[in-house]
C-alpha cells in the first residue's frame, strides 16, 4: 500500500496554482455523452478518479486523447450503453452516467454503486427523478436497468439537495421532451459549471446556483460539441492547502481561484484567527498568531460550510487550544480520520454526528492509515504539524482527489515524500 511519509514542524511558506476542480470535471466528462463530434476541455486534474470516467467513456465507444490537463472527447462513435461493472465499482460517481446515456440511447444499465467509507450512499433520489421523467426502472442482480423510449419534462422536487441527483436529472432533462424543473436542487458551484458547459452546447438550462433549476429539452441536432471549455478551480483542494498553511502556522498564496467558491472556507478560516487577503483569483493566508476554537462548525449543501473539507478542518483544530465542536450533517460516516488523528495525540471524542475537539499543544509522528479522500487529506495536513516523522498509508486515496499533492507540499516547504 502506497504511504506518504513526512517530518513535521516547517512551517509552510510560497504560492501554488490550483487544480482544476475534480468534482466539476466529472460530470462535465460524463455530458460529453450527449454530443457528437471534438470537446475540448481544459485544466481537467491528473487524477485517478479522472481516469476511471475517461476509462468507462472509451470503453463505451467514445475517443479520448490528453495532453497534460487538456483533454479532447469525442463521442459520435459511442454505441454501448452499459456501464463496465468493475469500472462502475471504482468510482461511485459514476452513476452520473445515467442521465446522459437514457437521454442519447433511451436506455442504460449500471451496477448499483453499493456503500462507502463515508456512508451508505444511497442513490434513491437519483432513481426518483429519472422514474418521474418517464424511466421505466428494473434492479436485477446488482444491475439498475433503466429504460425510456421517450423521457419526458417533469416537475421534480428533491428530498435533499443531492449534488449527484441534480447533476444527473440535468443531464436527462436536456434530451427530454418539453421542461424539467429540478426543485430544492443543489447549490454547488460544481452545478453551476455543469450548467454553463452544457448550455456552451446547446441545452436551455435556467437557475443552477438556485435551488430551482429549469431545463428546456431540445433535440440532439441541437446539441453541438464545446470547442473549448476550461472547468474551474477545486474549492476543496484550495481550502486544504490553507488549512495545511494555517497548521504550520505558515503563510501561503494560492492562485487560481474563485473567492465566491471559498467564502464558507474562508469565514470558518478567519474565525479561528487567519489573517487572509484576496485579490481577483488569489488568496494569501497568514496564520502568524494564536488560533481560536471554533465553538460551532456544521457541515451543510452549498454555501454552507463543505463536508469534504471537514476532516482537514478537524485536524487544524485538534492543534488549536481550546474546545471545538464539530457536527457532520451531510453524510453519516464521514468521521474515520478522528481514529488515526487520535494516535497522533489528537483529543476527539465523538457523539453521533458530533466530534468534540479538545485542541493540545503538539500532535505527534505515528504510523496512520487513509480511509477515504478526504480523510487521508487530513492526516497529511497533520503531519505537517506534528513532531517527528508520519507515515500516512492509503496514499491512493489520496490521489483520487489531490494533483502531486507532495509536489506541491514540498515546494511550500514540507518534507514530504510518497512511498510505493
Ligand atoms: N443521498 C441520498 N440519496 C441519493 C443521493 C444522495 O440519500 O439519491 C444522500 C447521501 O447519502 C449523502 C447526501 O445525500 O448523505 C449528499 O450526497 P450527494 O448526492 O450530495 O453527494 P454526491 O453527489 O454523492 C458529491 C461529491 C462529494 C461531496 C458531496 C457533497 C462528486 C463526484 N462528489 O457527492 O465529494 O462530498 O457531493 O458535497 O461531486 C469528495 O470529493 O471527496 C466527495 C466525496
Amino acid at each position: 500500500m502506497g504511504a506518504y511519509v513526512i517530518t513535521g514542524g516547517k512551517s509552510l511558506s510560497g504560492k501554488i496554482r490550483v487544480q482544476g476542480s475534480k468534482n466539476s470535471s466529472l460530470p462535465i466528462l460524463a455530458s460529453t455523452l450527449l454530443n457528437a463530434g471534438k470537446n475540448v476541455i481544459k485544466d481537467v486534474p491528473n487524477l485517478k478518479d479522472i481516469k476511471v470516467m475517461t476509462d468507462i467513456l472509451e470503453k463505451l465507444g467514445a475517443k479520448v486523447s490528453k495532453s497534460g490537463n487538456i483533454l479532447e472527447m469525442d463521442s459520435s462513435n459511442v454505441n454501448i450503453w452499459e456501464v463496465p461493472e468493475d469500472l462502475m465499482r471504482e468510482m461511485r460517481s459514476s452513476i452520473v452516467l445515467m442521465g446522459p446515456l437514457l437521454g442519447r440511447f433511451k436506455k442504460v444499465r449500471v451496477s448499483y454503486p453499493g456503500g462507502c467509507e463515508i456512508g451508505p450512499r444511497p442513490i434513491d433520489l437519483h432513481l426518483k427523478g429519472l422514474s418521474l421523467m418517464g424511466a421505466t426502472l428494473r434492479e436485477k442482480h446488482g444491475f439498475i436497468y433503466a429504460e425510456a423510449p421517450a423521457l419526458r419534462g417533469a416537475d421534480i422536487h428533491l428530498d435533499f439537495p443531492s449534488v449527484g441527483a441534480t447533476e444527473n436529472l440535468m443531464m436527462a432533462g436536456v434530451l427530454a421532451n418539453g421542461k424539467t424543473i429540478i426543485r430544492n436542487a443543489a447549490k454547488e458551484p460544481e452545478i453551476v459549471d455543469l450548467q454553463n458547459f452544457l448550455n456552451r452546447m446547446g441545452a436551455h438550462i435556467k437557475g443552477a446556483g438556485t435551488d430551482t433549476i429549469k431545463i428546456d429539452g431540445c433535440g440532439s441536432d441541437e446539441l453541438k460539441p464545446v470547442e473549448d471549455y476550461t472547468v474551474i478551480p477545486d474549492r476543496i483542494v484550495a481550502g486544504t492547502y490553507l488549512v495545511a498553511a494555517a497548521i504550520t502556522r505558515g503563510q501561503v498564496t494560492l492562485k487560481n481561484v474563485v473567492l465566491e467558491h471559498m467564502e464558507p472556507i474562508l469565514a470558518k478560516l478567519r474565525e479561528t484567527g487567519c489573517k487572509l487577503e484576496c485579490c481577483d483569483d488569489c488568496i494569501n493566508l497568514t496564520a502568524d498568531t494564536t488560533l481560536r476554537s471554533l465553538d460551532s462548525l456544521r457541515t451543510l449543501p452549498y454555501p454552507g460550510f463543505p463536508t469534504d473539507m471537514q476532516a482537514p478542518m478537524m485536524a487544524l483544530l485538534a492543534t488549536v487550544e481550546g474546545t471545538s465542536i464539530l457536527t457532520e450533517t451531510v453524510f453519516e460516516n464521514r468521521f474515520k480520520h478522528a481514529e488515526e488523528l487520535r494516535r497522533m495525540g489528537a483529543h476527539i471524542t465523538i457523539n453521533g454526528n458530533t466530534a468534540i475537539i479538545k485542541g493540545v499543544r503538539k500532535l505527534t509522528g505515528a504510523i496512520v492509515e487513509a480511509k477515504d479522500l478526504r480523510a487521508g487529506a487530513a492526516l497529511v495536513i497533520a503531519a505537517l504539524a506534528a513532531e517527528g516523522e508520519t507515515t500516512v498509508y492509503g496514499s491512493s486515496h489520496v490521489e483520487r482527489g489531490y494533483e502531486r499533492l507532495e509536489d506541491n507540499l514540498s515546494s511550500l516547504g514540507a518534507e514530504i515524500v510518497k512511498k510505493k
